[in-house]
């Protein structure tokens, strides 16, 4: 909307809280008017060719004034398309285009989400079907399908993994993994992998092995100490000097395979490794399979190339089907026991609760097992609504 970066101009004659008034009428009648353009130009079928170019212009634009300008010198896609810049616009399996329709091979799968490929026809029908019914949680009812998500990742996860939670990003789901693991530990230290990648907010970042995304925000968590990626014999040195001087540690977290890092394998004995020596010196062993999870290696997750099952896995990217961001840390029954006593100790707007996903043992909720109701629920009642916060879990209490 804006040509040159700077607010609409206040007329000289109008009185200050008259122009002040105007200005704000003005910016929000085009405020207004540029929202219609764009709901129409989402609901659009096809584009004439003024309008596509008109919208590589203004995303530049947009880009250079209000999102993050450092994206324009970073993205060769923009800075050497000039006016012309690849502006992404559709996508299907394995190819993208941009709005003028020149297609691309995606070989970077949006850093990991995509391993459904893009626009995933069931997934995308699926995801359609729901968003016409709820798109979002109420927050106060079970949402059936956290539950049924949460019990095929407890059946798909290997061992006692069971229990989860969901949240939106990797990051997320580290920052509930980081929580759990000192929760259940009573401990507050962890061991990390130089060069691992777990997100950026700042528990996650406190077990950045990178150095050019740590120091800017300095300090972070203090208790945390590096090893090299793939050196068990170090994670072992580095657990035994935390015990000689005192130091108590929660959790060793690492990538199956790290991803930023340049997709480094580790070699064979490292997670078996790292399983016996977390085991024998009672710290939790924290799978990081943001990246790695849901097939992406070839296994389902990393771990199993290796047949390590750890205390607490982090799932993320491929997880929302290259449709929504959905991320999850699961771990097992015995662990997220200390959860229970207040199951919103962690929690978020876009996340669960634990305990719809809670479903007791393994055996008797396996899928195949599980007993029908002995009788439906009454029907709903259309004139007197219940009260969906007189659990006491929530203080929300509504009418009609
Ligand atoms: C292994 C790993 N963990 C965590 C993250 C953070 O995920 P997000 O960017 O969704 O927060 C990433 C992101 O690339 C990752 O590769």
């Amino acid at each position: 909307m804006k040509s040159n970066g700077s607010k609409p101009r206040r007329s000289r004659k109008a009185s200050p809280a008259v122009a002040v008034r105007d200005r704000a009428q003005v910016t929000r009648r085009k405020i207004i008017a540029e929202s219609r353009r764009w709901l129409a130009i989402i609901n659009a079928h096809k584009l004439n060719e003024y309008k596509r170019r008109k919208i590589v212009a203004d995303t530049v634009d947009n880009f250079r004034l209000y999102y993050n300008k450092g994206y324009l010198e970073y993205r060769k896609s923009v800075t050497e398309g000039g006016e012309f810049a690849a502006i992404e616009w559709s996508g299907k399996g394995t190819y993208f285009e941009d709005i003028t329709g020149r297609r691309f091979i995606d070989c970077l799968g949006g850093y990991g989400i995509y391993s459904a490929g893009i626009n995933h026809p069931k997934i995308v029908r699926a995801v359609k079907s729901q968003l016409d019914r709820m798109p979002l949680s109420s927050q106060e009812l079970l949402d059936p399908l956290r539950g049924a998500l949460a019990e095929l990742l407890g059946e798909l996860a290997p061992g006692d993994l069971q229990d989860c939670f969901f949240i939106s990003n990797g990051t997320d789901a580290i920052e509930g993994a980081m929580k759990l693991a000192r929760l259940y530990t009573g401990k507050p230290g962890f061991i990390s992998c130089v060069r691992g990648f777990h997100g950026k907010s700042y528990g996650s970042l406190s077990l950045m092995g990178k150095g050019e995304y740590r120091l800017p925000f300095e300090p972070l968590l203090q208790d945390v100490y590096f090893v090299p990626f793939g050196d068990a014999d170090a994670v072992e040195a580095e657990l035994e000097k935390a015990e000689a001087v005192g130091m108590s540690i929660a959790g060793v977290v690492a990538e199956p395979v790290q991803g930023e890092a340049g997709a480094i394998v580790p070699p064979d004995d490292f997670w078996p490794r790292l399983r016996k020596v977390c085991t024998r010196h009672g710290v939790l062993l924290i799978a990081d399979e943001v990246q790695t999870g849901m097939g992406r290696t070839g296994k389902m997750f990393g771990v199993e190339h290796w047949d390590v099952v750890p205390d607490i896995m982090c799932l993320g990217k491929a997880l929302g089907g290259g449709v929504m961001p959905l991320s999850a840390f699961m771990s097992t029954p015995e662990i997220w026991k200390v959860l229970e006593p207040n199951p919103f100790i962690h929690s978020s707007t876009f996340g669960a609760t634990p305990w719809p996903a809670r479903r007791g043992s393994r055996p008797s909720t396996s899928p195949s097992r599980r007993t029908c109701p002995a009788r439906p629920p009454p029907p709903a009642s259309t004139s007197s609504p219940s009260c969906a916060g007189s659990s006491g879990a929530s203080p929300t209490t509504w009418s009609r």
